[in-house]
């Protein structure tokens, strides 16, 4: 796959800048994942993590859920949006990234709000209940379109979905895609040519789709 610059690096790094929430947990959060792990890109960041929060309480969301803590960016920007009877349910499967999370996310007032489901998502996914106003999809490229289906059975008339990468790094552009790529195009078309839903597409950071439930 032939990986192309997005966005303007230094107008990323200025909205990333501007959209940085400043909190001591999410500070240590960032600093573990680069000083732990070899790759800490997967972390979706301010601008990403910034928008499901506000998302989060424009529309009121009480129970929610996520495939892909990683080291707990999102979960704990998510779980801080929520009421105190709010519930996050967070889907993962890597250990070794939960060992890092866990840690950072009982510091938070919020803890009590989140329910990790360790495993793979592709069978977890079914544990979750069937009232969730809003669903965070970052994680299992490969899968995208099979988990679409599993979340819109889950979530309420109303209820969002938000799913990241759907750019893969300027792979859905190629002509001849790789394996991933070719998931994330099929199902953007699938989301586009959905009549169940309405969506948008946004040029946030790697692509960011919200898509709302009729
Ligand atoms: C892009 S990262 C998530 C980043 C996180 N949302 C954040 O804001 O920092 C993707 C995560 O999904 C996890 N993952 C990948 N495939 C999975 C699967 N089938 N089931 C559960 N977790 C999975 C990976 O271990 C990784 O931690």
């Amino acid at each position: 796959m032939n990986k192309i610059p997005l966005i303007n690096p230094e107008i990323e790094k200025y909205a990333e800048e501007f959209s940085d929430s400043n909190k001591t947990i999410l500070n240590q959060i960032k600093f573990d994942t680069s000083t732990k792990l070899r790759y800490s890109d997967m972390l979706s960041g301010n601008q990403v993590s910034g928008l499901l929060s506000l998302l989060i309480k424009i529309s009121n969301a009480v129970n929610i859920a996520e495939i892909g803590v990683f080291t707990g960016f999102s979960t704990l920007m998510m779980a801080e949006s929520l009421p105190d009877h709010g519930k996050l349910y967070c889907l993962e499967m890597n250990k070794k990234y939960l060992d890092i999370a866990l840690p950072n996310l009982r510091q938070s007032a919020s803890y009590n709000k989140i329910h990790i489901l360790e495993g793979n998502a592709r069978e977890k996914i079914n544990e979750l209940p069937n009232n969730l106003d809003l669903f965070f999809l970052d994680a299992d490229k490969d899968y995208y379109a099979t988990y679409y289906e599993v979340i819109l059975s889950k979530l309420k008339s109303g209820g969002i979905i938000i799913a990241d990468n759907v750019f893969w790094h300027g792979g859905v552009l190629d002509a001849k895609k790789d394996r991933k790529s070719s998931a994330i195009h099929e199902f953007n078309e699938l989301v586009f040519s959905d009549k169940r839903v309405e969506s948008v597409m946004l040029t946030v950071r790697d692509g960011i789709s919200i898509i709302r439930k009729k």
